[in-house]
């Protein structure tokens, strides 16, 4: 009788979103929670793994992924893969799946919440209130800028773009947005107007960035970009740090080339508290908490693990990533 196939899952999920896979095959995870496997005991359990379930914390690339001789499928918990070699995993047959779909208004939600938070500098204010400033009320105390009936400029009109656009259009926003090809679906649900990435940077009053990861977008806002924005407009990050230069974004915002930044995501992560993109009081800086809510993470984790089971019975995965 053959054995069960071998899964290895890189953090501590809650065992209810891991039932998919209980069943049919033995599973092991990394015993914490809050930290990422080591990279020894990673390739150590991928040598031996069917399956490998990732985060976007962990390092697939191709060292690891030519000498795991037996693995079939890498299901990332997260919707973007730039943590993991595509094209190796290609090369040597290995599935890669994703999570789509689940953390969309999840993400939209938070990416407006980092916009609106900047924009009427909630973390100050509530600073200021907790470090026992607040002595009286006055006419421009902490005065942010207004969010409603200006533009957003939204980079990468996938499904999160498109969500973001709809809670913009709720706030009576003008909506640009610069895609790899035009979204109509997106123009007629939420009337936004495509524009050249130039264009949009130059008009925008929020430049919104939730283009995934490639080569072709890596480090794509640099300063000369930033350069181009208004000096009253902030720039919003929930994507990936590496679609921006982070010496530029630093220089621009001491130049005061810029009104502000909302960053959920860095170049390296988690960032470093001497980084000094957190030294500024109109950067709002979030650990990556995007698609954190309770019941999209617990879904993500059963979606991750559903995929890996459909492959394993021998069926197409809904979200899988491979051509
Ligand atoms: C994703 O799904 O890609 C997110 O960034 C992870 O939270």
């Amino acid at each position: 009788m053959r054995s069960k196939p071998y899964i290895f899952i890189t953090r501590t999920l809650p065992e209810k979103t891991i039932e998919p896979l209980l069943e049919m095959a033995n599973v092991v995870m990394w015993e914490k929670d809050d930290e990422p496997v080591p990279r020894a005991r990673l390739e150590e359990e991928a040598e031996k793994a069917d399956g490998l379930l990732t985060m976007v914390s962990d390092s697939i690339d191709r060292d690891l992924l030519e000498s795991a001789s037996k693995l079939r499928v890498v299901s990332n918990m997260a919707v973007g893969f730039d943590n993991i070699d595509i094209e190796a995993a290609d090369e040597l047959g290995i599935l890669v799946c994703n999570t789509p779909d689940i953390l969309t208004d999840t993400t939209a939600d938070l990416t407006f919440a980092l916009l609106l938070s900047a924009a009427r500098r909630l973390p100050e204010a509530a600073a200021y209130l907790a470090e026992g400033n607040w002595k009286e009320w006055a006419p421009m105390l902490l005065a942010g800028t207004d969010v409603h009936h200006k533009t957003i400029g939204i980079v990468g009109m996938g499904r999160i773009g498109s969500a973001v656009a709809k809670r913009a259009a709720g706030f009576d926003m003008n909506i640009l947005y610069h895609n790899r090809s035009r979204n109509r679906e997106a123009e007629n649900i939420t009337g936004a107007r495509y524009a050249g990435f130039e264009e949009l940077v130059k008009e925008a009053d929020f430049v919104v960035c939730l283009a995934p990861l490639t080569k072709e977008t890596k480090q794509m806002f640099t300063y000369s970009v930033f350069k181009q924005m208004k000096n009253t407009a902030f720039f919003i990050n929930a994507s990936r740090g590496g679609l921006v230069d982070e010496r530029g974004l630093v220089h621009a915002l001491q130049e005061r080339l810029i009104a502000g930044a909302g960053l959920d995501v860095f170049a390296e992560e988690p960032v470093k508290p001497d980084h000094p993109l957190l030294s500024f009081p109109n950067v709002v800086a979030l650990p990556h908490i995007g698609s954190a809510s309770v019941e999209t993470r617990h879904a993500m984790g059963e979606l991750a693990s559903r995929n890996i089971a459909h492959i394993l019975k021998g069926y197409r995965p809904k979200a899988l990533v491979n051509k």
